[in-house]
């Protein structure tokens, strides 16, 4: 038994990890986000079998600008993993942010059918979050590259749902400015763990930012005991506290917080029927 985003960690975009070995069918969650895109292949009970991810620069503020680009990097990623594949894999789900419905919807799920991928579910990714974490009554702040997605979920129902353009990005400029250097060398600097204390001192004004922008649209809301972070963004050691900090919420975050929201992608292929899954969520701290 193994934790579900040390799994994740242990197989993306190594194709030596995965193992088809005894699984009946697979389904491919594809997440095409802001700064990555992500395939997620699971088997009928929802464990990870193979996993890759590509930086991409197809979505500007969660609309997908670049569709060509976007064909090509999923159609990649999903060609690399049916070449190891014994069985094929027509079946799987896609996401789109929040409040971007009608542009995101179609070009989404027609990404997937040109690569002979039968759709099952195209979701936005608060909802596809909440397949991995099982909120009844709380609210998942999502916050990726270009966006922070916001949801609300009470009596097990997502009630609201927003999206902010504020995200990594504007960390990664923050250092770039900081440092005087290009936005690239800035990028690597802030996805060093080592160098996370040194980091969340200089961009914690813009965490705070991105915290309070969250906490505006949540006031309105009774019953908000429990706060969920994720998104590759809350991977920033110390942003979990800051948010807390500011906003008064009991914060959470699950230890790969980046891959939530497509694996939940790829689970809702299976609908209410995960009751077997073989692996142990990964538990929110
Ligand atoms: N270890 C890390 N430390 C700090 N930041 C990280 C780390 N890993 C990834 N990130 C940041 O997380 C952001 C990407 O998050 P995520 O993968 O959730 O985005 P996305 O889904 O592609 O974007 P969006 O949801 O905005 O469309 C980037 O800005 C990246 O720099
Ligand atoms: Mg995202």
């Amino acid at each position: 038994m193994t934790s579900v985003g040390t799994h994740l960690k242990k197989i993306v975009n190594k194709p030596e990890n995965w193992d088809f070995s005894g699984a009946r069918s697979l389904y491919a969650g594809v997440d095409i986000g802001t700064y990555k895109a992500i395939v997620i292949v699971v088997d009928e009970t929802g464990y990870p079998r193979a996993a890759r991810m590509n930086r991409t620069e197809v979505v500007r503020s969660g609309l997908i600008v670049d569709y060509a680009g976007a064909v090509a990097t999923v159609k990649e990623m999903i060609e690399s993993i049916r070449a190891r594949s014994p069985m094929p894999i027509e079946k799987g789900a896609t996401s789109y942010p929040p409040r971007t419905e009608d542009a995101n919807i179609h070009a989404t799920r027609y990404i997937l059918e040109t690569l002979e991928i039968e759709v099952m579910q195209v979701l936005d990714e608060p909802t596809a979050a909440n397949q991995v974490l099982s909120l009844e009554n709380g609210a998942i702040v999502d916050v990726g590259g270009g966006t922070t997605g916001i949801a609300v979920i009470q009596d097990g129902d997502i009630v609201y749902t927003n999206d902010e353009a504020t995200g990594g990005v504007h960390l990664t400029l923050t250092l770039a400015g900081h440092y005087k250097i290009d936005y690239e060398a800035a990028e690597k600097i802030k996805v060093n763990r080592k160098k996370h204390q040194e980091i969340i001192a200089i961009v914690r004004p813009v965490v705070e930012k991105i915290a309070s922008i969250a906490a505006g649209y949540l006031e309105k809301f009774d019953r908000l005991d429990k706060i969920y972070l994720v998104g590759g963004t809350t991977e920033l050691k110390g942003f979990k506290k800051i948010y807390s900090q500011m906003t008064g919420h009991e914060t959470f975050r699950p230890p790969s917080p980046q891959f939530t929201t497509p694996l939940g992608i790829a689970l809702s292929c299976l609908g209410g029927n995960q009751a077997d899954r073989t692996y142990v969520e990964d538990v929110a701290v």
